[in-house]
């Protein structure tokens, strides 16, 4: 069972039958469900006559589109050419390490924060540079990105 069913279903017949409706169907979905479960996967497929195929093969192809759950709060670690060179992997291995994540993890486990690496935030005078959900810092040293990260997580 859908937890937001009659919002996909308003979603569903707001695009039904319009061309090429399959991303933009899916980025409100994902607006409402913050990620593309097998469910909601199944559930559009099904209600808009898709293939399921060519539903997870869109959902897998374009980046913007996410397959497991997403922390409350976004992070976006710049990865773009300025970042990189004035220090962004210490920025990156700071934010994951005070998260605590390991491997291929991406979300914390209370579900607060997600980290995603981005190519550039278009910001790059002031890299390194993270965004925090819709707030941009810059400018960040290891230790500064630590301090940060203290005042969002309370
Ligand atoms: S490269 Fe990081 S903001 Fe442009």
């Amino acid at each position: 069972m859908l937890q937001n069913k009659k919002e996909i279903d308003l979603i569903i017949n707001k695009y039904a039958g319009k061309k090429g409706f399959l991303i933009p169907l899916l980025q409100e979905v994902q607006d409402i469900e913050r990620y593309l479960s097998k469910d909601v996967m199944r559930y559009v497929a099904e209600k808009t006559n898709t293939k399921l195929a060519e539903i997870y093969g869109v959902a897998t192809f374009y980046s913007m589109f996410r397959l497991r759950p997403q922390g409350e709060n976004i992070i976006r670690v710049c990865k773009g050419t300025a970042c990189h060179v004035s220090g962004a992997n210490s920025i990156a291995s700071a934010v994951r390490e005070y998260l605590n994540l390991s491997g291929d993890e991406d979300t914390t486990a209370d579900g607060k924060f997600t980290v995603m690496e981005v190519a550039c935030l278009g910001c790059c005078s002031l890299a390194p540079v993270i965004m925090i959900n819709d707030d941009t810092h810059g400018k960040l040293t290891a230790s500064s990105v630590t301090k940060l990260l203290a005042k969002y997580k309370k």
